[in-house]
């Protein structure tokens, strides 16, 4: 275990290693905030944030939405992509040229060039509200890495390993930070501590994270 607080105190521009193949790139998404949430706004004007039902019919606390030529749902049916949004019937809004550019230039920095994501999750939490550990399985291969940016209210990530059970590293993910993680591990359980409550500068009272990933 280490703390968050070692995380927030690395200077801007300083990648760490959390694991083999997992890297952090601490507030590498700063300075593209404004942008960033301008196109989430524009997603959800399009495609807004919902709460879906696990396979087990609970209803997830965390709102999600997607762009990207897939998007990532789920139902009483399970999880999978899909090309349309379920809630519209129409084809999910298209990934912003600047989420994808700046995925890419994530993913290569972690080692990971020609990053070609077609799929972006964005996840909405409120404060209470947490995603308990799993691992991205859903795409259809795993070589390819995921991207995740953090905007507005910090929160609690914790990254494990390959099994359930495997200890977990604790990190505070703030405003612009970036977590990259592919390779050794691509599967990776991974998951959100119920988020403190706040107030965030730019983003309000929640946290904004958008997960790229090569899905189809
Ligand atoms: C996810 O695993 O889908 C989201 C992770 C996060 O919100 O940081
Ligand atoms: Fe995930």
């Amino acid at each position: 275990m280490i703390s968050g607080d070692l995380f927030a105190d690395t200077p801007p521009g300083q990648s760490w290693a959390l694991a083999p193949g997992a890297w952090c790139l601490p507030a590498r998404a700063r300075d593209h905030a404004e942008e960033l949430l301008a196109a989430v706004a524009w997603v959800v004007a399009r495609a807004p944030f919902r709460h879906m039902r696990t396979p087990g019919g609970r209803v997830m606390g965390v709102g999600l939405t997607n762009c990207g030529a897939l998007g990532w749902v789920s139902d009483e049916g399970g999880y999978r992509y899909t090309e349309r949004d379920p809630l519209s019937g129409h084809p999910w809004p298209t990934m912003p040229q600047g989420f994808r550019e700046l995925a890419a230039a994530c993913a290569a920095e972690g080692g990971y060039p020609g990053f070609a994501p077609d799929a972006c999750l964005i996840n909405c939490y409120e404060p209470g509200v947490g995603l308990s550990p799993h691992q991205d399985r859903d795409e259809q291969d795993f070589a390819a890495p995921i991207v995740s940016v953090s905007l507005g209210l910090p929160a609690v990530f914790l990254f494990g390993g390959l099994r359930r059970r495997d200890v977990f590293r604790r990190l505070t993910l703030a405003h612009g930070d970036v977590v990259v993680w592919g390779g050794p591990t691509r599967l990776a359980y991974h998951g959100v501590q119920p988020l403190r409550d706040g107030a965030h500068a730019m983003v309000g009272r929640k946290r904004i994270n958008l997960t790229f990933r090569q899905a189809g």
